[in-house]
């Protein structure tokens, strides 16, 4: 089973290879590679640098390692990893932090200005937004215990941010059917889908991304059959009905700030905390249920599929060479 995941995944990246070769050939120079040496010699010491903030921010803030690594996440579904999710309305921009499912939830953008300041002081002028949430993904699940792995470098800076696609993000309330085609609609598919929910090991949720799952489901008048009854009761008391949406609750209940592989336990126990994680596993005949198993029983299977599929998020549509920019600040398009 195992070798068939990892069979599936060869053929459809030499797929991958083989098409991207086809349009280079089709289209010279107009579709450049990432590459983990892009800045080796323009800012060889840049992923030391952004480590070196995160750790400083993670003393006084054990959440920021997953705040972070959430941010790329949400700007590379919406329109490529481009730094749109970092850009604060202007006259030109709507921001994508006031979308639903970034208002008073994303968080992380001082920490995102520290790391760019930090790294503008050394290497003026030379490394992208974008790629720094790329780095601050990379060092934040790494530093919170999880694997390190070389990003892949080289994008640039986007000049337009779009709130429709940020509205249109995958929802904590979707059906494992929605989130697979939200998730094919950018070229990944049901691994990416299971490793990257993974990411769900650390961090926080408010009760109001799943208090409907607590007191009545769908309209039927009783919580979510699939909820573990004893952690039902838990959560019934740190979000009781009607009471705070914004209290926050651990996305893993058992390891609440270690990246490991306890997430995929955790929905073997029915312990998922989102609809749209408990969904990868209970729902009847779940298609992604033998992803979620392997990952669960081996975390060095989860740990290898999840850089994997980092690096396959972190490809949604660049973009490279001369296209749009690197900026100075990552709030703000240059000269607006
Ligand atoms: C599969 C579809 C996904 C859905 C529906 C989803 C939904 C959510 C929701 C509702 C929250 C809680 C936000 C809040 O309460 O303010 C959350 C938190 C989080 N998500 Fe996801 N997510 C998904 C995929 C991902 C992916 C792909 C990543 C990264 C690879 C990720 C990383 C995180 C992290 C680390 C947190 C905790 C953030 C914090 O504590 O600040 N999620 N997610
Ligand atoms: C870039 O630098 C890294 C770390 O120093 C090194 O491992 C890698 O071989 C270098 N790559 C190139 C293409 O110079
Ligand atoms: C690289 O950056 C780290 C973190 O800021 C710093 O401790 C180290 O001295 C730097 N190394 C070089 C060669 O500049
Ligand atoms: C974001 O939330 C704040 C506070 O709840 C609210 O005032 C604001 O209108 C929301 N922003 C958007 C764009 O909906
Ligand atoms: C914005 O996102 C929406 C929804 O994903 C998409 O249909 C639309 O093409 C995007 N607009 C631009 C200008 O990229
Ligand atoms: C549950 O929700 C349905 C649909 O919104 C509503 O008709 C019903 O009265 C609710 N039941 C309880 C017990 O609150
Ligand atoms: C509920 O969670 C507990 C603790 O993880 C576990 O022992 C039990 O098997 C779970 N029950 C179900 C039905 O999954």
């Amino acid at each position: 089973m195992l070798s068939s995941i990892a069979e599936r995944r060869m053929s459809s990246s030499s797929l991958l290879v083989a098409l991207a070769i086809c349009l280079a050939l089709l289209s010279p120079g107009s579709r450049a590679q990432l590459s983990s040496s892009f800045y080796n010699s323009t800012c060889s010491n840049v992923s030391a640098i952004v480590r070196s903030v995160i750790q400083q921010a993670q003393s006084s803030d054990v959440r920021i390692t997953a705040s972070l690594t959430r941010l790329f996440f949400h700007d590379c579904f919406v329109d490529g990893c481009d730094g749109s999710v970092l850009l604060d309305s202007s006259s030109t921009i709507v921001s994508e932090k006031g979308a639903v499912p970034n208002n008073n939830s994303a968080r992380g953008f001082d920490v995102v200005d520290n790391i760019k300041t930090a790294v503008e002081n050394a290497c003026p002028g030379v490394v992208s937004c974008a790629d720094i949430l790329a780095l601050a993904a990379e060092a934040s699940v790494n530093l919170a215990g999880g694997p390190s792995w070389s990003a892949l470098l080289g994008r640039r800076d986007g000049t337009t941010a779009n709130i429709t696609g940020a509205n249109n993000l995958p929802s904590p309330f979707d059906s494992l059917t929605t989130l697979q085609s939200k998730f094919s609609a950018v070229g990944l598919g049901d691994t990416d889908l299971v490793a990257l929910s993974g990411a769900h090991t650390f961090g926080r949720a408010q009760c109001r991304f799943f208090s409907n799952r607590l007191y009545n489901f769908s309209g039927t008048g009783n919580p979510d059959p699939s909820l573990n009854s004893s952690y039902l009761t838990t959560l019934q008391q740190n979000c009781p009905q009607g009471g705070d949406g914004t209290t926050l609750n651990n996305l893993d209940p058992s390891t609440p700030n270690t990246f490991d592989s306890n997430y995929f336990t955790n929905l073997q126990n029915n312990r998922g905390l989102l609809q749209s994680d408990q969904e990868l596993l209970s729902t009847s005949g779940a298609s992604t249920a033998s992803i979620v198993n392997s990952f669960a029983s081996s975390q060095s299977t989860f740990f290898q599929n999840f850089v994997q599929s980092m690096i396959n998020m972190g490809n949604i549509s660049p973009l490279t060479g001369s296209s749009g920019q690197i900026r100075s600040n990552c709030r703000k398009v240059n000269g607006s």
